[in-house]
């Protein structure tokens, strides 16, 4: 029996079973079969999750451009791998088969060397959803630079923050992006972050909406000339199991975003292992995920994953909303996509739309549908089960995080009964643990508790960059020895796992992780503000929105509360992007805090979800008082 493709449940649990009595042997066996090797391995793996230190395949040589391309070359040459679908419908789409993405690798890569890109090099690349994107990634890849891609949403400052924490000698960029009906001036917002960022020498531009953008002479260059001069083969660099291949930034509870650094040959192995299972994939198919590849999702599965395992993969360049409600299945029905990958938050947009919009296209291709990023509600799974998969197309509910790389929990399609809401089975080679707050392991069904892993798997994310100390404190110190993802989850009488959300300060708002801490710091800047407090309430689209609880400084003036509300967005927007704006915006003349001065969230939170029924013991906060004035004032 090979390990590599589950078809069934029997044969999921077996695979399991073993996985977990031996799991150095199951993922020895997954790696041996199934991919390129220009060295094997001396050791399978070495861990110790009190340092932590975890290595995956010690010892082994590889390049992932390689497995991802070349080794499919013989048999896949002239197969589609990428899919290029435009933001507007009428321009034409392109179909990039394995070997023209070689040639458009290697001409890339070739290029990122002659402008001084060395191995372990960090190359920022800020582009929208355009070839050059997929290409600009794996070129990075193929000469062991690595990659740190920043989400073409962020704002100058964001990107320039996270340029400045790995140290980027190069941004790869476009002059700007399409996004419906709205062009973004991306190269602008470049230009803003660079005037923070000296580590910066040179910055490529790819063209993408032919407007005029300003050009820092030794500094900026076009792309597509240096691609046109370069040469259409480079060798792809050798790399170690453990180095380096990627930094991808997520928020934390406090200020800085974590810089997560993934290594090479485990994510490989994981990625494309998860791929071919989750997604059920077989080598006629055409597989969408509709997630950017600025997040992790994207790295993991429209990139590497799939393309591990030969795949096809759309990337697309738009929006669900445009040019109507209906794009999402008009391109479904065009490719006859037959996995399709989206966020509850997109669903739930355009389930609130007329019906037509879905039923209008033939969507008999999709044989799998998956879910990620953050819960999804039965109301939503339901109506992508009936409209979308016409109740024959399993759903799969994939929980998993930028830190672990691939997918964690969830279904097995044709195999694994589906419940709606309900993450179900880790996959192979995760084992799960549920804890207490005294930081016991909670056994046995119909429990909930703290969702930690107790044992490596191979894409977990190796250490935050430059910060080893913050990576041992974040997902190391609240249980010994275990990995701690952040989520509450509960495991019912089957032992099937529903995630129940964050149990820290990070809040999911369509699908996104922000921080607090880097949201209030935004506020405050604000001239007029004293202090803030920013809470996650329950929002029928985005799954949560964003309450800011605003003190302002006693200046005596009166203002006008409206524009200071658009003032602190607008600061938002700057500092990190739109993504992050509160929707509600109350100002209140103090925050309910402990005796050590402690912001009492939990309060704040019922406020803001109108759940005031039950506030808990207000009795030892250092204001009782506030919290009425609050209540009485709330939106
Ligand atoms: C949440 C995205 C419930 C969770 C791949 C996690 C989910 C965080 C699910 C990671 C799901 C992701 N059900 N919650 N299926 N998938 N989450 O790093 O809180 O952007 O910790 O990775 O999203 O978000 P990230």
């Amino acid at each position: 029996m090979s390990n590599y493709h589950i078809k069934h449940l029997e044969e999921y649990f077996q695979i399991y079973r073993k996985s977990v009595r031996d799991p150095e042997n199951f993922w020895e066996e997954v790696a041996e079969e199934h991919f390129m090797w220009r060295k094997k391995w001396d050791k399978v793996l070495s861990w110790d999750f009190t340092k932590p230190e975890i290595k995956w395949f010690e010892g082994a040589k590889l390049n992932i451009t390689e497995n991802c391309i070349d080794r499919h070359l013989p048999t896949h040459g002239n197969k589609t791998a990428i899919i290029f679908e435009p933001n507007d419908p009428e321009e034409k789409e392109q179909y990039i088969t394995f070997k023209d993405l070689h040639e458009r690798v290697c001409k890339m890569a070739n290029v990122l060397k002659d402008q001084g890109v060395k191995k372990g090099d960090r190359v920022c690349i800020y582009l929208p959803m355009i070839p050059e994107l997929a290409v600009s990634v794996l070129a990075c890849a193929r000469i062991g630079a690595i990659h740190s891609v920043v989400f073409a949403g962020f704002s100058s400052s964001a990107l320039a923050t996270r340029i400045n924490d790995s140290n980027c000698k190069m941004v790869i960029t476009s002059d700007g992006s399409y996004r419906g009906s709205k062009t973004i001036d991306l190269k602008g917002i470049v230009d803003e972050s660079l005037e923070k960022c000296p580590c910066v020498e040179t910055v490529l531009v790819a063209k993408r909406i032919n407007s005029e953008i300003n050009m820092t002479q030794n500094r900026d260059k076009w792309l597509q000339p240096l691609l046109d001069a370069a040469n259409d083969y480079c060798p792809a660099e050798i790399m170690d199991s453990e180095d380096p291949l990627f930094i991808l930034y997520t928020s934390g509870s406090t200020g800085m975003p974590k810089g997560m650094v993934h290594s090479t040959g485990g994510y490989m192995v994981y990625t494309a292992y998860t791929f071919k299972n989750v997604f059920q994939y077989k080598d006629e198919d055409i597989y969408w995920c509709t997630a950017d590849i600025g997040w992790i999702t994207g790295h993991s599965y429209i990139l590497y994953g799939p393309l591990a395992n030969g795949a096809t993969t759309l990337m697309f360049e738009g929006v669900p909303s445009y040019p109507d409600f209906g794009r999402f299945w008009q391109i479904v029905e065009k490719y006859k996509v037959n996995q399709f990958y989206t966020a509850p938050t997109a669903i739930r947009a355009l389930a609130k739309e007329n019906l037509e919009y879905v039923e209008k296209y033939d969507l008999s291709s999709l044989k799998v549908m998956g879910s990620v990023g953050e819960p999804i509600n039965e109301e939503a799974w339901h109506w992508y089960n009936i409209n979308v998969g016409k109740k024959k197309s399993p759903i799969v509910d994939t929980w998993w995080q930028t830190e672990t790389g691939g997918i964690m929990i969830s279904p097995i399609p044709y195999a694994t009964p589906t419940i709606p809401t309900y993450a179900s089975l880790p996959l192979p080679g995760i084992q799960p643990a549920l804890m207490d707050e005294n930081g016991q392991e909670i056994k046995g069904n119909q429990v909930d508790g703290r969702l930690c892993i107790k044992f490596p798997w191979p894409s977990i994310a190796r250490t935050i960059w430059g910060n080893h100390q913050r990576y041992k404190d974040t997902y190391f110190s609240a249980f010994e020895n275990k990995y701690f993802t952040g989520d509450g989850a509960l495991r019912d009488e089957v032992g099937y796992y529903r995630i129940t959300g964050r149990v820290d300060d990070v809040i999911i708002v369509s699908g996104h992780n922000l921080g607090t801490a880097p949201i209030e710091d935004a506020v405050n800047e604000h001239p007029a503000v004293a202090e803030s407090a920013i809470v996650g309430f329950p929002h029928d689209v985005k799954g949560n929105a964003l309450y800011g609880y605003v003190i302002l400084k006693e200046t005596g003036e009166t203002r006008n509360q409206d524009n200071l509300r658009k003032e602190i967005n607008q600061i938002i927007t700057e500092h990190i992007g739109p993504i992050a704006k509160l929707d509600k915006i109350q100002f209140t003349s103090g925050l309910p805090k402990t005796r050590s001065g402690k912001i009492m969230r939990r309060i704040l939170r019922k406020i803001a979800s109108k759940d005031t029924g039950n506030l808990g013991d207000t009795s030892t906060l250092l204001n009782p008082e506030v919290v009425k004035e609050i209540m009485d004032n709330a939106l």
